[in-house]
C-alpha cells in the first residue's frame, strides 16, 4: 500500500489559468465522453479533437485504453479500480484545463457518482461538459471491435460493463449523441454547435 503524502503545501502558479485562456483566445473545459465499450467514445473524441485543432483550439484526448497502458496500468476493472481510474483522470483533466488546453476524455466511466465527483472537482460549473454516447448494448455488442463482448459472454472476461458489470447512464448530460442512428460527422457537429453556443470556440 502506498502511503499518503504529509507535509506538503499547496502553492499557486504565477501564470493563471485565465492568463493562458486569454492568450489561447478561448476558455478551457473538460469534455467528458461516457458510454459503453464500443459505443464510439474514442472515435468521436478523436474526430472532435481534429475539428478543434483545425480551428486553432488547443485540445487533447485522454483515452481509456491508452491511459490504462501507462498512468493507470496498475488498475483493473473492479468497482474500486474504476473509481480510482476516473479519479486520476479527473485530476489530470483538471491539470490540462489549468494549462490552457481543453481535455477531451473517453472513458466508460460507468458510475454516476465518479463522474459527478469530477464535475465537482473542477473550478467552475461550466467546466464540465458531459457527453453521453448513447448506443444500445445490442449495437455495441454487434460491433464488438475488440472481440471483448464475445469473451465477456463466454465468461473469459469477468465484470464486463453492460454484461456482468453496471453502466449508469447520465441523468442530465450537457450533450447526448446517438451513434447508432447518426454518423460520426453528425454527432461531432452537434458537439461543436454546443461548444460554439457556450463560447468555447474562437471566432472563425
Ligand atoms: S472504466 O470503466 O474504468 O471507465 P476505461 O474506459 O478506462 O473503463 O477502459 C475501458 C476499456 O477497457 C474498454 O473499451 C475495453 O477495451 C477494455 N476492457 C477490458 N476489460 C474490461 C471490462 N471488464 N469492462 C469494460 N472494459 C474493459
Amino acid at each position: 500500500m502506498l502511503s499518503k503524502s504529509t507535509n506538503v503545501f499547496w502553492h499557486e502558479n504565477h501564470v493563471l489559468r485565465a492568463d493562458r485562456e486569454a492568450r489561447q483566445g478561448h476558455p478551457t473545459a473538460v469534455i467528458w465522453f461516457t458510454g459503453l465499450s464500443g459505443s464510439g467514445k474514442s472515435t468521436l473524441a478523436n474526430e472532435l479533437d481534429w475539428r478543434l485543432f483545425e480551428r486553432g483550439v488547443s485540445s487533447y484526448v485522454l483515452d481509456g485504453d491508452n491511459i490504462r497502458h501507462g498512468l493507470n496500468g496498475d488498475l483493473g476493472f473492479s468497482p474500486e479500480a474504476r473509481t480510482e481510474n476516473i479519479r486520476r483522470i479527473g485530476e489530470v483533466a483538471k491539470l490540462f484545463a489549468d494549462a490552457g488546453t481543453i481535455a477531451i476524455t473517453a472513458f466508460i466511466s460507468p458510475y454516476r457518482e465518479d463522474r459527478d465527483k469530477v464535475r465537482a472537482l473542477l473550478d467552475r460549473d461550466e467546466d464540465f461538459l458531459e457527453v453521453f454516447v448513447e448506443a444500445p448494448l445490442e449495437v455495441c455488442e454487434e460491433r464488438d471491435p475488440k472481440g471483448l463482448y464475445k469473451k465477456a459472454r463466454s465468461g473469459e472476461i469477468p465484470e464486463f460493463t453492460g454484461i456482468s458489470a453496471p453502466y449508469e447512464a447520465p441523468l442530465s448530460p450537457e450533450i447526448v449523441v446517438n451513434t447508432s442512428s447518426d454518423d460520426v460527422a453528425t454527432c461531432v457537429d452537434r458537439i461543436i454547435d454546443v461548444l460554439a453556443e457556450r463560447g468555447y470556440l474562437p471566432a472563425e
